[in-house]
């Protein structure tokens, strides 16, 4: 038996063990947290983050493999495993404010191991760190010559929210990097037996400790690029009649190009790539390579454009005013299927509404409490509304703003008939049938393709 501890109960952590805990039965696993309402809430029945599967691999696992607790130094002596996966966020003081990490929890965490070990020990990185940390880690750990040793590995996450189990379950690749040492290479061999319990042998790649710390950075730096490249092209088609849908399809046939990851939106969100692209931009500044900062630096400025552009045309469509006129956001989470709202384009949308003294209603099936908790300086001027009924009657417009597919399935008919006419719906994630909506009496304002419309826009041919 294997005693893994994993360090942060996180989406990362507390989305990744469980399945862990389900594949490794002769294991014990034990999650833990500083966070003492976060690790009551993974030992309740509402567990703290949404997940589709989740819940019943937690339920089939917790108690018997499975273990939460708060009591972090005792679990560090039992183990021998350790799994770091606390936050590193953007930093916002000092050095690199805005683009480096923030790397004081995972440090108090790298000598919180090291005063609380009595035996050596595998310590894996799962958090997204700097390239060359887990060579500071391996520093810190190293340092106290108390006879014990401690081998860094690297092994990044790639799974994404909403789709986490099946992410975990069935991953494209696990990517494990470690020293060339022969205590490096041993480490290494002991995480792919674990991986190996189900994941077939010629899907999990080993590294080195750097190649491994880049490639997901460059990873999520890739990925975030697809979608700026895509909504710089929407930008163009709404100009020029193409449509987007069209555009991505006809691209995506070729398989170098590939098919996924070209649906235009209102921008990118999530914990992730932000801090990712930042972290990379702050690393080729550091080499001194000025052009290189500069190019994915790029990718976020596009992404901050395609939001506030979104915004600029609501408020342009509805006569170039918004003020007093009550606008139903549908979706705050930053993609369907989670309850997360880092980052998410939603809140931006809502913040530019606001500056424009929009009335607001939120509505999201699974995310309003952390929207809430988001906009709280806001608070008194959002109303947050749970059914999207209700959140459009009287309303001038709707924004969709998560592709949640309970938005599909509304009676839109009912929804226009109850609101402010002329009605308006700009759709940031092309969710929805825009000629049927059209066909019902809205206005409608997809991404990437010309509005349907019985106004007369400046520039745009009328549907
Ligand atoms: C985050 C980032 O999103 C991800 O890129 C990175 O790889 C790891 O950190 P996530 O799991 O989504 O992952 O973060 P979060 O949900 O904030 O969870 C981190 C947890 O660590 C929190 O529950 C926090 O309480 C805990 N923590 C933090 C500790 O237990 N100890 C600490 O010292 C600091
Ligand atoms: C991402 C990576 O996919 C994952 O591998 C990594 O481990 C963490 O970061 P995540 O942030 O959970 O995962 O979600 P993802 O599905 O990648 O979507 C990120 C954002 O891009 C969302 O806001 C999503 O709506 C948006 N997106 C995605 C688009 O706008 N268009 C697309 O075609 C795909």
């Amino acid at each position: 038996m294997t005693n893994i501890l994993c360090i942060g109960a996180g989406y990362v952590g507390g989305s990744t063990m469980p399945i862990l805990a389900s594949h490794c039965p002769e294991d014990r696993i034990v999650i833990v947290d500083i966070n003492e309402a976060r690790i009551a809430a993974w030992q309740s029945d509402q567990l703290p983050i949404y997940e589709p599967g989740l819940d019943e691999i937690v339920r089939q696992t917790r108690g018997k493999n499975l273990f939460f607790s708060t009591d972090i130094n005792r679990n560090i002596a039992e183990a021998d495993i350790i799994f770091v996966s606390v936050n590193t966020p953007t930093k916002t003081f000092g050095q690199g404010a805005g683009r480096a990490a923030d790397l004081q929890y995972w440090e108090k965490t790298a000598r919180q191991i090291l005063e609380n070990s009595t035996s050596s020990k595998i310590v894996v990185e799962k958090s997204t760190l700097p390239v060359r940390t887990a060579e500071a880690m391996e520093r810190i750990l190293n340092s106290n010559g108390n006879g014990l040793h401690f081998d860094i590995l690297s092994n990044p996450e790639f799974l994404a929210e909403g789709t986490a189990v099946r992410d975990m379950q069935n991953p494209d690749r696990v990517l494990i990097g470690g020293r060339e040492t022969e205590s490096g290479q041993k480490a290494i061999a002991r995480l792919v037996e674990i991986y190996a319990n189900w994941v077939p042998r010629d899907r999990i790649i080993t590294t080195n400790l750097w190649s491994s710390e880049l490639s997901k950075l460059v990873a999520n730096a890739f990925l975030a690029q697809r979608i700026s490249s895509i909504n710089a092209i929407s930008a163009l088609c709404e100009k020029t009649e193409a449509d987007i849908s069209e555009v991505a399809n006809a691209i995506g046939r070729d398989e170098r190009i590939g098919r996924y990851f070209l649906r235009a939106s209102v921008g990118f969100g999530g914990s992730c790539f932000k801090k990712d692209i930042l972290n990379l931009v702050y690393l080729c500044e550091h080499y001194g390579l000025p052009e290189a900062a500069r190019y994915w630096e790029q990718v976020i400025v596009m992404n901050d454009y395609q939001e506030a552009r979104f915004a600029a045309n609501m408020v342009t469509s509805m006569f170039n005013t918004v003020a007093g006129k009550r606008i139903a956001l549908f979706g705050a989470a930053f993609k369907a299927n989670t309850n997360d709202t880092r980052e998410s384009p939603a809140l931006e949308v809502c913040r530019a509404l606001l500056e424009e003294q929009a009335s607001v209603v939120i509505t999201d099936p699974h995310a309003m409490e952390n929207a809430g908790y988001d906009l709280r300086e806001l608070a008194q001027r959002v109303i947050f509304e749970p059914d999207p009924y209700v959140a459009s009657n009287h309303a001038h417009a709707i924004a969709i703003l998560t592709e949640w597919s309970q938005f599909t399935q509304l009676d839109y008919e009912r929804i226009y008939n109850s609101m402010v006419k002329p009605a308006f719906l700009f759709d940031g994630r092309n969710l929805l049938d825009h000629k049927k909506l059209y066909e019902i009496g809205f206005n409608v304002y997809p991404i990437g393709k010309p509005p349907l419309t019985r106004l007369v826009t400046y520039g745009f041919k009328q549907a």
